[in-house]
Order: C-alpha cells, then sequence, then structure tokens
C-alpha cells in the first residue's frame, strides 16, 4: 500500500471544475479498490484566484504546489477575465507556476484512438495509429526573454518587443528529456527550429547535435518549423519524438492535437528538475482550454483529465499498473460507443459529462473483478 502520496489540485475555470470532479471519482474507486491513498489540497489558479484573491497566482497555490508531490490542473482563462490588464489575467498563473517550479519540459502526446479515427479531418490512413510526442521547452525561450514590452517612441507611435533567448543549459536538458523518452519509443527525435533566419535557434540546432552525439542509439534529424507544420498534417506518422522551443511548440501541438480529431482526449505533464530527495516537481494538464462556452452544462469531456491523472500515476509516482487501468477503462468506453458531445459520431451514444465517469468507474470495476 501506498500511502501519503501529496496531490495538488489546481481545477481552474469554466470546465475545470466539472471534469476535475470525475478525477475525484477515479480516485475514490483506487482508495476503495486498490488501496492507493492519496493527501489531497485544492488551491486556486486562474481566474477562480482573481476572483478570491485579485492575483491569478496566490503566494498561497505556489507554497502548496512546492509542497505537492505532483499537481493535476484543470483549465484556466475566460472572456470575464479578458478586459483585465495583461500582468493579471488567469495565463499569467498558468506561466507563473511553470515558471516558478521550473517545469522545462512539457510532454503532449498525440495519439489517434483506434475508435475515434474517423473523427479526424484528415484521411483516415494518414492518422490512423499515430502516435507522436511533442516535447516543448516551457520555462525559455521568447515568452520568458528580456527585454519585452511595449514603448513609446518620438512622434506618438509605439515599439512593441520580445527577445527569443536560450543557454546551453536550457537546450541541453530539455535535448536529453527527448533522447531518453524516444528510447524507449522508436528511437528518433526530430528537433524543430528556425535555424536559417533565428540566432537562438541556430546555436539550439548546434546544441541538440552535442546532445545527440551521446545517444548512439537515437536517429536524430532537424527540420525547419514551416516545413515541420506542413509536414504534420501532409504525413504525421513520420515523427516519433518532436522537441522544439516554448513558441514554436506551443503552436506545433495544437496542430498536432487537432490531427487526432479529438482535442478533449489528449493529457499533457510539465516536468521539472528532481530535488535532493529524488522528486521530480511535475505538473499534469488536459490540453484543452477552459472552454467558457460550454461551462456548467454538464457536457464536457472529463477523458483528457482523466488521461492527465494516469500520467500522474505514471511518470510521478511509477505506478504503471493503475494507470494502466485507468488508460483501459477509457479504451473500453470508446469502444462502447460512448461518446461526449465534442467527439460525438454517427451511431454513438452521447452521454454527460458524469455519464462518462458512470462508465469509466463501471469499466474499472469490469477490469478489477
Ligand atoms: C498552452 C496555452 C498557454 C501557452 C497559454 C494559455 C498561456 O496555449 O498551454 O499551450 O501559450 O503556453
Ligand atoms: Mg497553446
Amino acid at each position: 500500500m501506498s500511502t501519503n502520496n501529496k496531490l495538488l489540485f489546481l481545477p481552474g475555470d469554466g470546465i475545470g471544475p466539472e471534469i476535475m470532479t470525475q478525477v475525484w471519482r477515479v480516485i475514490d474507486w483506487m482508495d476503495k479498490r486498490r488501496s492507493v491513498t492519496f493527501d489531497i489540497t485544492q488551491g486556486l489558479i486562474g481566474g477562480a484566484a482573481i476572483d478570491e484573491t485579485g492575483v491569478p497566482l496566490p503566494d498561497e497555490t505556489l507554497e502548496a504546489a512546492h509542497a505537492a508531490d505532483a499537481i493535476l490542473m484543470g483549465a484556466v482563462g475566460g472572456p470575464k477575465w479578458e478586459v483585465l490588464p495583461f500582468e493579471v489575467q488567469p495565463e499569467r498563473g498558468l506561466l507563473g507556476i511553470r515558471k516558478e517550479l521550473g517545469l522545462f519540459a512539457n510532454l503532449r502526446p498525440a495519439i489517434v484512438f483506434d475508435a475515434l479515427a474517423d473523427a479526424s479531418t484528415l484521411k483516415l490512413d494518414i492518422v490512423k495509429g499515430l502516435d507522436i510526442m511533442i516535447i516543448r521547452e516551457l520555462t525559455g525561450g521568447i515568452y520568458f526573454g528580456e527585454p519585452r514590452g511595449i514603448e513609446d517612441m518620438d512622434g506618438g507611435d509605439r515599439r512593441g518587443f520580445n527577445t527569443l533567448t536560450y543557454t546551453t543549459p536550457e537546450i541541453q536538458r530539455i535535448g536529453r528529456v527527448a533522447m531518453d523518452l524516444a528510447g524507449k519509443r522508436n528511437k528518433r527525435v526530430c528537433s524543430i527550429d528556425k535555424a536559417n533566419v533565428l540566432e537562438a535557434t541556430v546555436m539550439w540546432r548546434e546544441e541538440m547535435v552535442k546532445v545527440g552525439e551521446a545517444y548512439p542509439e537515437i536517429e536524430l534529424t532537424h527540420m525547419y518549423v514551416d516545413n515541420a507544420a506542413m509536414q504534420l498534417v501532409r504525413n504525421p506518422k513520420q515523427f516519433d519524438v518532436i522537441v522544439t522551443t516554448n513558441m514554436f511548440g506551443d503552436i506545433l501541438s495544437d496542430c498536432a492535437a487537432m490531427l487526432t480529431g479529438s482535442l478533449g482526449m489528449l493529457p499533457s505533464a510539465s516536468l521539472g528538475l528532481s530535488d535532493e530527495r529524488g522528486r521530480q516537481s511535475a505538473l499534469y494538464e488536459p490540453v484543452h482550454g477552459s472552454a467558457p462556452d460550454i461551462s456548467g452544462q454538464g457536457i464536457a469531456n472529463p477523458l483528457a483529465q482523466i488521461l492527465s491523472f494516469s500520467m500522474l500515476l505514471r511518470y510521478s509516482f511509477d505506478m504503471f499498473k493503475d494507470a494502466d487501468f485507468v488508460d483501459q477503462a477509457v479504451q473500453n468506453v470508446l469502444n462502447l460507443g460512448l461518446r461526449t458531445s465534442d467527439i460525438m459520431g454517427e451511431g454513438m451514444t452521447r452521454v454527460s459529462t458524469s455519464g462518462m465517469g458512470d462508465a469509466i468507474i463501471n469499466e474499472l470495476d469490469k477490469l478489477a473483478a
């Protein structure tokens, strides 16, 4: 029996709290059926935190985040907070927690579930069986580079500027994450840059080559980001692991997610460095956003949140068997034809958020029987 695994739950905004409720049910199930006990704290982030405390990332949340073994987040943001000044918008909370916890490696799998392959906007044979892993650098690059800002110029015009910077250690550590992960997969890494235009990514490419030398069993290739965007929609199965900068990863991971036809299904993990106890800081969240347009209606798809929890079990606690249970339960409900509205298809059975949760628990019961 494992006890005392400290989790921090940050449901956030929009559909976040609704889909998080379904994860609580999976945790209750694990507690009863598999004697896996978690010590769970809830915290505020994003708009929910702004409403309560005036800021998107309260100190209390940050303290709880440092104390936790792993964090499960819902999503942040919504039109209600878009009118606020830039510095206090919900997104600052998300970027702040990534930076403060040093979560430099963002793992975004793009997987096509067999039962959903026909939901893609691409032809079936292009996407069937697709399984790529995008590794996005998450605490550097143009998202955080200085100087940045908007300044007044003579004559009333303004000048806006951001800075793309990367250091050798920043590139090397994300490079190693990519190589290590590829070693457990199909042993291919494609590093994506814009080395024909941007010096910081000329260096990115040079450092990746150096990292690659220590991994002779991994095939390392390089691609410019514009070509990569094109290749992703032309022939996505050519990729195994993609490693790229913060901003290119933001864009390409949305593109890859959409290839799967099921944005509502994709989980992600953001991992940091290990501390003295060997514990690695980690935050897990769905790739999709807070979907304010459908929040409160009980129709949101909870599967990406549930799969994010399964990633948490796998990456933070080595609970492979339990994670397999959860993943298998998700496969089974899809094979049974159950669908929330976002993935609804002909001849399928439409279920609500809690209906999907019921079905997952039901499948977990069967798997454990
Ligand atoms: C993402 C999102 C965030 C990002 C926003 C909400 C700040 O688009 O996680 O991909 O740009 O990193
Ligand atoms: Mg994004």
